[in-house]
């Protein structure tokens, strides 16, 4: 046992935050490296205006729309632990990068906006979380704002996820009257003077529940009284905190306040609350059956869940990263690559990253960390395994999540994709470039994972690309880059569907469905491998086709690939 690599695997804790945009997640990162001491002065990671923009925004899309796309890693050391929080990008136009990032994340904090309770997008990355069984914690913020009532967002939680709350924080007032939070465990009351913005909140006082003196320093004798019976009423309706229940994401810990006035964000830390859980074993297909890989197990072990390019406009690069998970990572070590059948690598040029500044890393990385590590193309895709030893293993797919936009990607020259159904005469030379350069952009940017892509029924390879994306911004960035990267200017044509089905029985089964009735507006395509993939104009179209033929074609959100 070698007993260093078990206390750094026992040290480290990785977590992804969940969010609608606008909830707050920025403003709760900044504030967790803000006590973490990762960072000296709050507004390092979200600055307005220039300085934001040359922290975090390093594509030029992205300085275009001032947005950040990419998901990068930022890192620091707590109470003695080794804190990696995985961004994920969190604006409206969100892709399924954000879905990716939760592979590679073993703890979850969903963050929910006090006045709008749930929200599509938390919904959609609970349901990510839940399948990865990830422990799942919940910040409610800006309760200095007027917010829904805590019952109320409770409610809500366990009502529509099935999920058991358990409040360690609860609110003590909202919006004007916010005054501070109950830290039920120990039964005190923080008390919370308002303090400048971007600097460490003052507790203003930390009493305990039967001092004499809380109801003078809350200083509302209506709230002093709400917060006693919530005292009451909450040891009777709420289950105590069961980490076995948290481990297997059946029961959340809620805590409430306020991350831009710095209140409840460093006392839910402090409660250790967040993130409970260590890299954990990972399942991985080895030579013959399915094993587990235990992260202190010596040999390397680590997979690709996501990858970019041109990070750096001044050089084309492209970057994987690759989270840890089993032994240790050091630049320069030699590893096997799964998919190219153990053909051997020399990972010479790896990154460790903290937010958009990527340093050389001359350290070690340990299970739970990630590393950024430059290739060539073709050479990494998501999903793949890289790894030490004689074993060859591959760690289990990440699934490609239901897309929700479908466009026809049109080729900047007419006619069809492939050279040799062109018209008669020949095109001119540049026409041919121009395939050539839209076929093997459309096809590197498809290893990548970068969208995925559908075909008309019976298409070799010769028709309009249908592109099919969880959210317009993929559609964007495959422009983008087709355009700086392969020359190629590409126009789509954007389709009236917004659901997918793969249909896992399979075509005849389809062809005897379709034959017997008529599905309402149902269009089928078929994937990469030949798989048939029904497209519905509405989520009731959809409902519909569930209900009357979802288990006899086996209809699934997504495939494996
Ligand atoms: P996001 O990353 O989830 O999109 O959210 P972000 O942190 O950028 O926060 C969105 C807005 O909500 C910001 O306001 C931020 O200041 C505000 N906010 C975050 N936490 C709290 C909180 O606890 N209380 C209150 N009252 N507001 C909060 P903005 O006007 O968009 O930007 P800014 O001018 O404040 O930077």
């Amino acid at each position: 046992m070698d007993v260093a690599l078990a206390d750094e695997v026992e040290r480290r804790r990785n977590l992804a935050i969940i969010s609608h945009p606008d909830a707050g997640k920025t403003t709760l990162t900044e504030k967790l490296l803000l006590y973490g001491g990762a960072i000296s002065q709050a507004g390092a990671v979200k600055a307005k205006g220039e300085q934001r923009r040359a922290t975090s925004d390093f594509m030029e899309l992205e300085q275009q729309r001032g947005i950040s796309i990419s998901s990068t890693v930022l890192s620091y050391e707590y109470d003695g632990k080794q804190v990696n929080v995985l961004d994920t990008p969190g604006h409206q136009d969100f892709s399924e990068d954000t879905y990716r990032t939760l592979a590679a994340a073993d703890n979850a904090v969903m963050l929910v906006d006090a006045a709008k309770g749930l929200e599509p997008q938390t919904r959609k990355l609970f349901e990510v979380a839940r399948l990865r069984r990830l422990p799942l914690f919940t910040f409610v913020n800006k309760l200095d704002r007027p917010s829904l009532s805590p019952y109320e967002l409770i409610d809500q939680i366990e009502a529509e996820f099935g999920i058991s709350c358990c409040p360690l924080l609860w609110p003590v007032g909202s919006g004007d009257r916010f005054r501070g939070v109950l830290e039920r465990g120990a039964r005190r009351v923080h008390l919370f003077a308002r303090g400048e913005r971007g600097k460490k909140a003052e507790e203003a006082a930390v009493v305990s529940l039967d001092d004499d003196r809380l109801e003078a320093l809350i200083g509302d004798g209506e709230l002093y009284a709400q917060l006693i019976d919530d005292v009451e009423m909450l040891d009777g309706l709420t289950d105590p905190l069961d980490l076995d229940r948290l481990k297997r994401g059946e029961q959340t810990p809620v805590l409430f306040g306020s991350a831009m006035t710095n209140f409840g964000a460093q006392r839910s830390w402090r409660g250790g609350a967040v993130p409970r859980r260590r890299p954990t074993p990972l399942l991985a297909a080895g030579a013959g059956d399915e094993e587990t890989v235990e992260p202190t197990s010596e040999d390397f072990s680590g997979f690709v869940f996501k990858l970019q390019a041109n990070t750096d406009p001044k050089h084309r690069d492209r970057i994987a990263y690759v989270r840890v998970c089993s032994g240790r990572f050091e630049k320069g070590l030699k590893v096997k690559h799964s998919r190219l059948r153990g053909q051997q690598l020399t990972l010479a040029q790896a990154q460790t990253l903290l937010g958009a500044e990527r340093s050389t890393l001359d350290g070690t990385s340990y299970p739970g960390d990630v590393v950024g590590i430059p290739f060539s193309p073709g050479q990494m895709a998501i999903g793949d395994t890289l790894y030490t030893g004689s074993r060859r293993i591959s760690f289990a797919k990440i699934p490609s999540f239901s897309p929700e936009i479908f466009a026809r990607c049109i080729n900047p020259t007419p006619s069809k994709r492939e050279p040799h159904l062109l018209p008669e005469p020949p095109p001119p030379p540049f026409f041919l470039e121009a395939y050539k350069s839209f076929n093997k952009g459309i096809e590197q940017l498809l290893n990548e994972g970068a969208v995925q892509q559908l075909l008309e029924r019976g298409d070799t390879g010769g028709g309009v690309p249908i592109l099919a994306a969880v959210g317009p911004l993929q559609l964007e960035v495959v422009s983008s880059r087709l355009s700086s990267e392969y020359s190629v200017e590409v126009q789509y044509e954007m389709m009236p569907q917004t659901q997918a089905r793969w249909a896992m029985a399979g075509w005849e089964e389809v062809d005897a469905v379709l034959s017997e009735r008529k599905l309402l507006n149902v269009k089928t395509l078929e994937d990469v491998y030949g798989r048939p993939v029904l497209l519905f104009t509405s989520g009731w179209t959809l409902d519909n086709a569930v209900a009357e033929v979802g288990e006899r074609l086996q209809l699934r959100p997504y495939a494996l690939a």
